[in-house]
């Protein structure tokens, strides 16, 4: 039997559903991606999302900086903001230390914050109202229902970062699901592992989590990116997918779907900005 969760796959399916509603919309809209510096990491996913959104039909815009202050990255956004012809902005994370990434991220309009990480739209999240959600978190949602994962089952999460474990666990909570959020500081966290249905790991070290420490038949999310020369590695150790039901690879699981939930969001935008959506 096949234990792989192709992300792959339902990205490619995803981007069909997705191509078919902006061709009804008889516009182009425009993504404009802020980076800042020179992390290697941010440029190749700057250039997934500039050939995903161009393939899309997208417009795409990289105003990249080597060196900005705060107030004039801040100046910049809320120009963006007003700017009617540009539907969503993303800031590429992480930023150089110097700036202050609580008020630059915050400063993007709500209604064009396509990475969905304003406080803003983190409140809207928890309190289950319609928002633009992070794109990993809605990323791995779509893959457990595309899978049909029963979310009944005891789900852990390791890693509880706004980026992906939090949100996550609200996401998942709004879906009548039972989760454990499990952190750097959870004490004995095989013991939270080793009861896991469904075991979800984004916290950013190769195989924190080895095949002794996951359940028999157990589905296993990996958002791990680990880079070591020039492979990638997981959170979850590879050779745990003998022991699961089902497993995201790393490269090919979460990783695809974090993108094209990042195009789904910049449609999502354009229809919120519309009120289409409210
Ligand atoms: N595939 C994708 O599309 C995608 C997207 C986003 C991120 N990622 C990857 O996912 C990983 C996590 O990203 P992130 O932005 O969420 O990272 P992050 O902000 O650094 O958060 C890491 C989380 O892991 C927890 N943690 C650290 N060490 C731990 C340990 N030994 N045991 C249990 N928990 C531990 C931290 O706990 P504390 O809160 O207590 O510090 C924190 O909550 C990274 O490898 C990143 O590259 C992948």
């Amino acid at each position: 039997m096949n234990k792989i969760i192709d992300g792959k796959t339902v990205r490619d399916i995803k981007k069909e559903e997705l191509i078919k509603q902006i061709l009804k919309l008889n516009k182009q809209l425009s993504l404009v991606v802020i980076s800042v510096g020179d992390d290697e990491a941010s440029k190749v996913y700057v250039s997934q999302k500039e050939k995903m959104a161009k393939s899309i039909g997208y417009n795409f815009i990289n105003l990249h900086y080597e060196k900005i202050e705060t107030e004039e990255l801040v100046k910049k956004i809320k120009e963006l903001n007003k700017d009617k012809s540009i539907t969503g902005i993303i800031v590429q994370l992480p930023l150089p230390m110097y700036l202050d990434k609580e008020k630059i991220i915050n400063s993007i309009d709500p209604l064009k914050d396509v990475d969905g990480l304003t406080n803003d739209n983190l409140v809207k999240l928890i309190k289950k109202k319609n928002c633009l959600i992070p794109c990993t978190p809605k990323g791995i949602m779509s893959l457990l229902e595309y899978y049909n994962v029963d979310l009944t089952k005891k789900i852990v999460i390791v890693g509880r970062s706004e980026l992906v474990g939090l949100p996550l666990f609200h996401l998942l909570l709004a879906k009548n699901a039972t989760v454990t959020l499990c952190h750097s500081k959870t004490l004995n966290l095989q013991s939270y592992t080793k009861k896991a249905d469904i075991l979800i790991v984004a916290v950013g070290k190769k195989w924190l989590i080895t095949k002794n420490m996951v359940k028999k038949d157990a589905v296993l999310i990996d958002v791990g990116i680990n880079r070591i020369g020039s492979k990638l590695y997981g959170d979850i150790e590879d050779t745990a997918i003998e022991k699961s039901s089902l497993m995201t690879p790393v490269p090919g699981g979460v990783g695809p779907m974090t993108v094209i939930s990042l195009m789904e969001n910049v449609y999502l935008a354009y229809l919120f900005q519309e009120k289409q959506l409210s």
